[in-house]
């Protein structure tokens, strides 16, 4: 039954459900819906592991600001890997792709920036005829182009109808290529030379790339070149940043190595960027490179929200190493972002109504910080002005109680 806090919960969900949105760190794998996953697994007659996977939870008890389940930084790498042996074929990752615009569109997003790492699927699930990295990714392209035809038809149908005053905004979506730091440099070289083909070939639609992956395995400077070939064939670049601990006395770690030598690269933008020692901090502080932060991704990988005491994501969030500091007392440029929203069972709403419970802000605030995070957009000026200027109107709107 629910409870009045729940309908304050869910009121406040909905007034936020309806700001404009924008997500500019969202993994494809990483955003299945746990229904899809369960469906393609029964498919395919794979058992996937009741420690990440169950359906167990509590009917009619809200979990979503309560961490329920493990979801530590290698708990995801273990999911992400079961992931993909249920996400074998092309109709699969089709059907992913299109359930993730649905999802983040619901949620209104006006602009998305899919990312995601290439790979040889099957051509049909069953069958043993491979297909191609490039195939993978021109299904995606495929189907982030039709939804952005039917959402922007959808717009003008509604406007002109008179049905709704005010119809939801349509969604302009783009796509980062991804190199996986688990796999080896020759593998990060393939996507790199795929995403400078295919920047050529959809120039509006193929914006950036990506590092990421298990970040204890190799280092940034392995995949170094790959990234300075990615900017000259005129790719933006965003880097996944200090997600394993290190310290100012430990120069020598790895962890410590890997996050300065990011920093040397000046990327256009940084993944999490979480722990980074007060002299990184200060770089990065000095770069202004705008970060993508995730809080309930942050709060999970982290482990900020102990399950044995409750497991609160707010209070986790008020534990967060960074996001205070950038808020409050540097300003730095962020970009508030879900991750991987199927794994952290988050949407970017929740993303939202989060950040404004645990700090406090006022939906200025938020209107502050969903405004600026299209500063830092992969899309061309002429798309980010337009957007931005879609976002500012829609904002007047709901201020003015017109929406
Ligand atoms: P995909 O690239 O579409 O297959 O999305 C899933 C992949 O994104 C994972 O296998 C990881 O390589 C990457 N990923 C998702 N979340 C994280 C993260 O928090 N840190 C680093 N890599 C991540
Ligand atoms: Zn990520």
């Amino acid at each position: 039954m629910a409870t009045p806090t729940d309908d304050h919960q869910e009121n406040h969900m909905q007034i936020l459900r309806q700001m404009p949105k924008v997500e500019l760190h969202a993994h494809l794998n990483g955003s299945i819906r746990e229904t899809t996953l369960f469906d393609l697994a029964r498919e395919r007659n794979i058992q996937l592991s009741s420690h990440h996977f169950s359906n167990d939870l509590l009917p009619g008890v809200d979990h979503s600001m309560y961490n329920v389940r493990p979801r530590s930084l290698q708990d995801c790498f273990a999911m992400f890997a079961e992931i993909s042996t249920v996400v074998d074929d092309l109709p699969s990752i089709r059907r992913v792709a299109q359930e993730m615009l649905e999802d983040f569109a619901a949620e209104g997003c006006v602009y998305l920036e899919i990312r995601s790492t290439p790979k040889a699927l099957l051509l049909l699930n069953g069958s043993s005829k491979l297909a191609t990295k490039r195939d993978y990714c021109e299904t995606v392209l495929q189907v982030m182009k039709e939804f952005q035809k039917l959402e922007q038809d959808r717009y003008n149908i509604d406007l002109s109808n008179g049905l709704k005053e005010f119809p939801r905004l349509p969604l302009v979506c783009r796509l980062i290529i991804s190199v996986d730091r688990s796999n080896d440099v020759m593998n990060g070289w393939e996507n790199i030379q795929l995403a400078i083909e295919l920047k050529k070939e959809y120039p509006d639609m193929v914006v950036g790339v990506d590092l990421g992956g298990n970040p204890l395995k190799r280092e940034f400077s392995d995949f170094r070149a790959c990234f300075e070939a990615a900017r000259q064939g005129g790719l933006f670049v965003t880097l996944h940043c200090a997600e394993v601990p290190c310290s100012d006395e430990e120069k020598e770690s790895s962890a410590y190595q890997d996050a300065n030598a990011i920093l040397d690269f000046v990327p256009d933008r940084l993944g999490h960027a979480l722990l980074l020692p007060p002299i990184l901090q200060k770089k990065l502080e000095d770069l202004r490179i705008p970060v993508e932060a995730c809080p309930t991704s942050n709060v999970m990988t982290l482990e900020l929200a102990e399950r044995n005491s409750g497991g609160s994501l707010l209070e986790g969030l008020s534990r967060h190493p960074q996001l205070k500091r950038w808020l409050f007392e540097t300003n730095h440029p962020l970009a508030i972002s879900t991750d991987d929203p199927g794994v952290f069972h988050t949407t970017a709403t929740k993303e939202l109504v989060l950040l404004q419970k645990a700090y406090s802000l006022t939906n200025a605030d938020l209107q502050k910080i969903v405004e600026q995070s299209m500063d830092y957009a992969f899309a061309n000026q002429e798309t980010k002005y337009f957007i931005k200027q879609r976002i500012k109107d829609r904002f007047q709107m709901i201020n003015e109680k017109r929406v």
